[in-house]
């Protein structure tokens, strides 16, 4: 099968609807509205502002049965090698439910519960500490997913631990973090797949000389050993991760520490139970009712038969305003690559730029584009039905403005003025949570997760290596002697701005 089959026949569809409109494939299908929602638990999603009507819906699903997506889930949660490249399981399903029969799958989830039993112990010993201020150090995989769900779902007061996140190598980042702190009162997890990365052990040895030694330093790593020889933490100290679960996925495992200690154990395991919930659903769903599948053709759909080379997200609860920061190293360090599993090029294009913010502050920045704009940015809207603050007047308002955007995107507005003219045809997809809890935020994360590896599969890449990242890494390495000015730079550019830093530094 050609790289490209498939995909054609998608082109077909998207040129028979040209002629029509998002309104018009509303309005001229009276159930369409209601038939192109689907809701697992306490997610809602609705499809019926996207740009395809059920012609189009079913050759996507057929799509999706050629590539065989159903078997490809089932290796995933198996703890086949679907990172191919190197060699890996990628099994973030293990850490957090036990559904597959596999041996190696099965091992996994026992290896993840014992370290989790682990991790509640050290989170009650911090809580029976003098402790009051958390610094997680880490970056990337190893900070926006804690950062994300800490931020989401700490309580607004009254929690036991200020959870601070520090990545940056800027010290002007661990300056800042540090500046308020009491370093008698802190304790630092310095989190690491590799235990190799720059930022962290740079920053990592920041903490430990503010906090006069590695009594109160925790680690995280796949690599335990050299994380505790390179700080000398005590081994009860570090917790284990494995090469099989991907950094981008690890929230889940013990770089999930931080979100204990934010919104304690308790809730840290709903967290897992509703993310495991929802890979119940993935697994056994079919693919017509299946929300993941559903939720990566319309990506395919917007991409590869619409041309749309950029993807909003915009979170409509300001407790998920980090959401579009962890789903862009989610989605674009899985789906940035330009060839196969094979190393042949992908003949269709890949990943759009994910990027979003929150409403309603993003109405009075950059949606002025999305409404008017020569580009067409499709959305995913995420709101959340019941609030947990006291001021539902502004829950109202604020709902009001999730549903106007959608709408006004979506439809438009004719005017005899053409700068108040308003195209519409701009598609979304409405997400709902019934409320913001730990097992619905799993699940939304969870959806990602796996909208993410379908649309791997379907484009036949690999979601699980970022070869891409490491070429910046090694020059990096390689201009620090340059810096300090021991040796030249070979780049002349380069050349050029040393001589700059040197001449006003
Ligand atoms: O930026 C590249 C990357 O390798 C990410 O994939 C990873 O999440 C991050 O660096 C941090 O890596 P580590 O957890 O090994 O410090």
């Amino acid at each position: 099968m050609s790289a490209a089959a498939g995909f054609d026949a998608l082109q077909s569809h998207a040129a028979r609807l040209s002629g029509t409109t998002i309104s018009s494939l509303v309005n001229g299908d009276a159930a369409r509205a209601g038939d192109f929602a689907l809701r697992h638990g306490a997610l809602y999603f609705n499809f019926a502002r996207q740009y395809y009507d059920r012609d189009a819906l079913a050759a996507l699903l057929e799509l999706a049965r050629t590539r065989d997506l159903a078997g490809a889930y089932q290796r995933l949660f198996d703890g086949e090698q679907v990172n191919v490249t190197e060699g890996r399981a990628a099994l973030h399903t293990a850490l957090r439910g036990n559904h597959s029969g596999a041996a190696i799958a099965r091992q996994a989830y026992a290896t993840a519960s014992e370290v989790r039993v682990r991790m509640g112990t050290l989170v009650a010993e911090l809580e029976a500490s003098g402790i009051t201020d958390i610094v997680s150090v880490g970056i990337g995989g190893s900070d926006l997913g804690p950062r994300l769900v800490a931020d989401a779902l700490r309580a607004p007061s009254g929690v036991r631990f200020r959870v601070h996140f520090l990545s940056n190598v800027d010290g002007a980042s661990a300056q800042r973090t540090l500046a308020p702190l009491d370093p008698a009162r802190t304790a630092a997890i310095l989190i690491s797949k590799t235990f190799g990365t720059q930022e962290t052990l740079l920053n990592g040895g920041i903490l430990r000389d503010w906090l006069g030694g590695s009594e109160r330093l925790y680690a995280v790593s796949a690599n335990p050993e050299r994380a505790a020889a390179a700080f000398d933490i005590a081994a009860e100290r570090v917790l284990p991760m494995w090469d099989w679960v991907g950094g981008r996925y690890s929230l889940w495992s013990a770089v999930g520490l931080p979100i204990a200690l934010a919104i304690g154990f308790e809730r840290f395991e709903q967290l897992l139970a509703g993310a495991s919930d929802f890979d119940a659903h993935v697994l056994n769903a079919p693919l017509r009712e299946n929300i993941a599948v559903r939720h990566a053709l319309t990506a395919i759909w917007n991409r590869n038969a619409l041309g749309h080379a950029a993807h909003g997200v915009m979170s409509y609860d300001q407790r998920l305003a980090l959401l579009p920061a962890y789903l862009q190293q989610l989605v674009m360090e899985s789906l940035g690559k330009s060839v196969r599993l094979d190393g042949s090029p992908v003949e269709v294009d890949t990943v759009p730029v994910w990027w979003g913010g929150a409403g309603t502050d993003v109405q009075h920045s950059f949606f002025q584009a999305l409404h008017q704009g020569t580009g067409i940015v499709p959305l995913d809207f995420v709101g959340t039905v019941r609030n947990d603050d006291p001021y539902a007047e502004n829950h109202l308002a604020l709902m009001s403005n999730l549903f106007a955007q959608a709408e006004a995107l979506a439809n438009g507005q004719a005017s005899d003025d053409p700068h108040r003219a308003y195209a519409g045809g701009r598609p979304s997809t409405l997400i709902l949570l019934d409320a913001l809890t730990p097992q619905s935020l799993g699940a939304l994360i969870a959806l990602y997760e796996h909208s993410v590896y379908a649309q791997s599969v379907l484009w036949g890449i690999n979601a699980f290596d970022q070869f891409g990242v490491e070429l910046g890494k090694q020059l990096a390495n390689g201009l620090l002697p340059a810096l300090r000015g021991e040796v030249e730079a070979s780049d002349p550019v380069t050349r050029v701005l040393l001589a700059e830093l040197k001449a006003r530094g």
